[in-house]
This record gives structure tokens, sequence and C-alpha cells, in this order.
């Protein structure tokens, strides 16, 4: 049972590091608008919001935010177009919704919320996912509005030189390292009531092939959440974390090995790094609020307030 009333909210903005590409001025950037997603998903859960609903709104944040490959800010696919993936988790209830290759809709996470409500399935792909988002009257965008100028040069550079790219920030996708960045979003919440919520989106991987889905919308990879052990969202390179089933194994290290929040995020990202040499990173608050997190990157751009308190921010 959960030990307090307080609330805690974490989010993510992709594992890697930004300073092989980014000026101090654009480091500066990223973590204000963290801060301020952050401080907006207070403001939600004082005024007694669900942890779903903190989830819901600081994800759809993220994605409107063209520095994050997610929504707005999605890297391109070897077409030269948006696939989005997303998910969303209830941690009361095991309700879960999810997409997959989505094109045109402003925020995936408002219609994998829409799913987790309104829908007997949990995952919805492609054209059928749209056809759900009609009948909910979601916002829709037209493709330009994905197709940002830095996404676009970082594709063609990308489509040149026939490559598949891992990371959204490279100015010359020829120079990816390992430690560049891997872009996701995502946000998990622990309310005052003491539920548990998850939600995770992306663009994918940079000059994906059509069709490709990684780890973002599978429930138990990307994302997961149960009151009774934690809620986790992952960032990084998606076959990694599918392979691994990563954000279940961190849940599951609660649930049968009793570890805390910060020994099961060591111990699933020790996992990852042995059984795949996994490139990413994860989030994590547990039953009890507690906050953890874990990369194998060099850094990662993340954020959290636990148990009320102060707001932080590291890159
Ligand atoms: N983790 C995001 C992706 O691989 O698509």
């Amino acid at each position: 049972m959960p030990k307090n009333n307080t609330y805690s909210l974490m989010l993510h903005g992709g594992a890697g590091t930004l300073d092989n590409v980014k000026t101090q001025e654009i480091i500066d950037h990223y973590s204000e608008q963290i801060r301020v997603i952050l401080e907006k998903g207070r403001s939600c859960l004082l005024e007694g919001g669900s942890a779903l609903d903190t989830v819901t709104l600081c994800a759809s944040l993220l994605e409107d935010n063209e520095l994050f490959n997610a929504g707005k800010g999605s890297v391109l696919n070897e077409d030269g177009e948006v696939e989005m993936d997303a998910a969303i988790m209830d941690g009361k209830t095991l309700k879960a919704g999810a997409v997959a290759s989505i094109k045109n809709i402003k925020n995936p996470i408002k219609l994998a919320r829409s799913i987790l409500e309104e829908c007997e399935h949990v995952m919805l792909i492609g054209q059928g996912a749209n056809r759900f988002a009609n009948h909910f009257n979601l916002e829709m965008a037209p493709s330009d509005y994905f197709l940002t100028e830095d996404r676009v040069k970082q594709w063609q550079a990308a489509y040149q030189s026939n490559r598949i790219g891992l990371d959204h920030d490279s100015q010359d996708l020829m120079e990816i390292k390992y430690d560049d960045k891997y872009g996701t979003i995502g946000a998990i919440a622990r309310d005052i009531n003491g539920n548990l919520a998850a939600a995770t989106s992306t663009g994918g991987l940079v000059n994906k092939r059509y069709g490709r889905v990684g780890d973002s919308p599978i429930i138990g990879s990307g994302v997961y959440a149960d009151n009774e052990t934690c809620a986790v969202s992952c960032t990084g390179y998606g076959e990694d974390f599918m392979r691994t089933v990563l954000a279940k194994t961190a849940s599951d290290l609660i649930l049968f090995k009793g570890l805390d929040a910060e020994m099961a995020s060591e111990q699933a990202i020790a996992y990852l790094r042995r059984k795949v040499n996994g490139r990413g990173g994860l989030i994590l608050i547990d039953y009890n609020g507690n906050c953890a997190k874990g990369f194998t990157t060099n850094k990662m751009i993340h954020g959290w307030i636990q148990h009320g308190g102060n707001t932080y921010c590291k890159l």
C-alpha cells in the first residue's frame, strides 16, 4: 500500500547527450521547456487531476514542442513522412491504449487515451487508428505541420547516405555516435490517491522503414504502469527495449524481488546492457512515489518532482 498522499511526476525527452551538437543556449532552452511542462503537470496534480490526466497533459505538451521527437517534432521515415507511435497505461486498472504508424494526428497520446477509454482493443494501427480518431473528433494536422526545417534536413542527410538514424539531433547523420540523442518523450505520475500512470510517444528513428514500429506503443516494452509496482517510460533504440520487454522487467523487479525504485531501475538497466547491449534509458516512479531513472547512454534529458517537492531537470 502507498505510504503517503503526495504526488510525484517525471518526464523524459530522450536518452543520449546534446553536448556534441548543441550550444549552451539551446541546452538551456530544453531545460526550461522541461521545467515549464513539469510545473503544468504539478498544477494538474495539485488541482486533484489524476495521474492519467497528468501524463496525458504532459505528453501532449511535449508532442506540441518541436524540440522533442514526438508529435510536431517527429523525425521522418524512409519516405520523408512522419509515422508516429504512442501508448498510455493506467496503473489502477491496467487499462491501456496504443497507436502505431499513425499520420496526421496532432497528439498521438490523446488518441491512445481515447482507445484506453473507449475501445475494446488495446492497440490500433495506421488507417484504422485514424478512422477511430475521426469518431472522437481528435485534432488532425496537415503533413506539413510535422515537416519542420531541421527534421527535413536531418532526413535528407540520412536518406542520401542510405542510413537509418539512431539520433534525431545530429546535424550530420554520418557523425552519429553511440552517445548522441535517441528521441522519444515520456511522462509518468503518481497522484495523491496513489494511482500511477505512464505515457510514451515518439516519431521513432530517422529514415526508419515504412511501417516500422518501435517499443513506445508496446505495453511492457516502452511503457508500463501498475499501482502495485511502478510507472515506467522508456527511451532509446526501440528494438533493444522490445527484445528485453524492459518496462515490464522493471515492474517485475519490484513485484517479485521487492526492490525499491532505485534498485529496480538500476537492475533493469543492467539487464538491458547485459542481454542486448541496449542503448537508452528509463524513468520510473514506484508505488510510494519514489522517483528513479537509469540509462546506458552518457545522459538522458529528464526532469522530476518527487513527493511534491522541488522541480529538477537534468540533461
Ligand atoms: N524508442 C523509440 C523508438 O525506437 O521508436
